[in-house]
């Protein structure tokens, strides 16, 4: 096992640091940067579902339908396609109004999870077209969806997702690409931006990477906190809400993700100089009103922890802590302020002992109902 961990303490963290690579794997034989094009035959194939479907539903579990969430806004931002993102277990049991005009998109890691798999069943019943996007090669979501791709990140053992989270993004980035410039929803100049800026993903990861022991540092103030809010808005909110589900599942802090703008409407009250925020204040979606949150939390005494661009002047003066990321589109954010709070989570799980990779009452993959 030892061998395995490839030099890491856990396979979390070597997880996490993979992440460049599988990112890399994701976009290889797909995105073919020079030639400013996006090859992925099983949406070419089937790009006629696509581009006449009512909407496309997006199904899955945990961290998987978190990374539908941010699909939602990928596809209605680049390509102009509505979009509905459901829990596979609350879309199978609520008699879902599906027609053969419908596109649904299964996401899962294992291609195992129960309730996704009848979720596609049902969507298939009733005439849809059902496309998967999994991890592990001929599983059974694989082998059950019409069509889909694979998101390449190679195994994932820590059982708290992490480059399968962000290959997923990637996956579902290309899918809008490649919708937003075949239904002209995306000009050749913007299509050609978004390529350019995705390639210097990974080598971004693998730069961000290096804040680990500033992120330590910040684990080891705020490790004994009972309770944790994490705000995000727009294509940062499902981001939020991954971050603190990491935080829950390996270090069993209680945490809530929420939209930065609905704080006023609840989590405001439970504000005081006991409560870590982590907000992530990049430079472009709604900078200013992240801002104003981050003033309210301040003038009530909660501990700031920002995620910000490279040379943010503003958030830097009020926050607490800053982590910065490098720059890129609004809608490639989600690739890098996740990995700040996958780190997070890991350095306070390890500075609590507990057990990162198998944390307890959790399974890597739930294959009952
Ligand atoms: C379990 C795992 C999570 C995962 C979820 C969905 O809860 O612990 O990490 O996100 O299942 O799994 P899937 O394999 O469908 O992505």
């Amino acid at each position: 096992e030892q061998i395995e961990k490839g030099g890491y303490d856990h396979f979390m963290l070597k997880e996490i640091h993979e992440q460049p690579k599988a990112i890399t794997d994701t976009f290889r034989g797909r995105m073919l940067a020079d030639e400013n094009i996006i090859k992925m035959s099983s949406v070419q194939d089937n790009l006629d579902k696509f581009l006449n479907a009512n909407r496309i539903i997006i199904v899955g579990c945990g961290t998987s339908w978190h990374a539908g969430l941010v699909g939602e806004y990928l596809f209605e931002d680049l390509a102009r396609i509505p979009v509905e993102v459901e829990y596979a277990s609350e879309f199978r049991y609520r008699n879902p109004i599906i027609t053969d005009k419908d596109v649904v998109i299964a996401i899962s890691q294992s291609g195992e999870t129960a309730d996704t798999l009848a979720a596609i069943k049902l969507a298939k019943s009733k005439g849809a077209f059902v496309y998967g996007v999994c991890n592990v090669v001929g599983s059974s979501i694989a082998r059950e969806t019409h069509a889909g791709a694979y998101t390449h990140a190679g195994p994932e053992i820590g059982v708290a997702s992490t480059k399968a989270f962000t290959t997923q993004i990637t996956v579902l980035t290309l899918i809008a690409l490649k919708l937003g410039q075949a239904n002209k929803s995306l000009s050749d100049e913007r299509f050609k931006n978004y390529i350019q800026k995705m390639q210097l993903i990974p080598s971004q990861i693998q730069k961000l990477l290096n804040i680990d022991s500033k992120v330590k540092e910040i684990a080891a103030i705020y490790k004994d906190a009972k309770n944790c809010l994490y705000l995000g808005r727009g294509f940062n909110f499902p981001v939020a809400l991954e971050g603190a589900l990491k935080l829950k599942e390996i270090s069993y802090i209680h945490a809530e993700g929420y939209p930065a703008a609905e704080m006023k409407h609840g989590p405001i009250a439970l504000i005081d100089e006991n409560m870590p925020i982590f907000v992530i204040a990049t430079n472009k979606g709604h900078y200013d009103k992240v801002v104003s949150n981050i003033q309210e939390i301040k003038s009530r005494a909660g501990k700031i922890i920002a995620v910000v661009t490279e040379g943010d002047v503003t958030v830097k003066e009020i926050a607490d802590h800053v982590i910065e990321i490098p720059e890129t589109e609004e809608a490639l954010t989600p690739l890098l302020t996740t990995i700040p709070f996958q780190l997070l989570s890991y350095h306070i799980a390890v500075m609590l002992g507990k057990n990162v990779d198998q944390p307890r009452n959790l399974a890597k993959s739930v294959t009952v109902e």
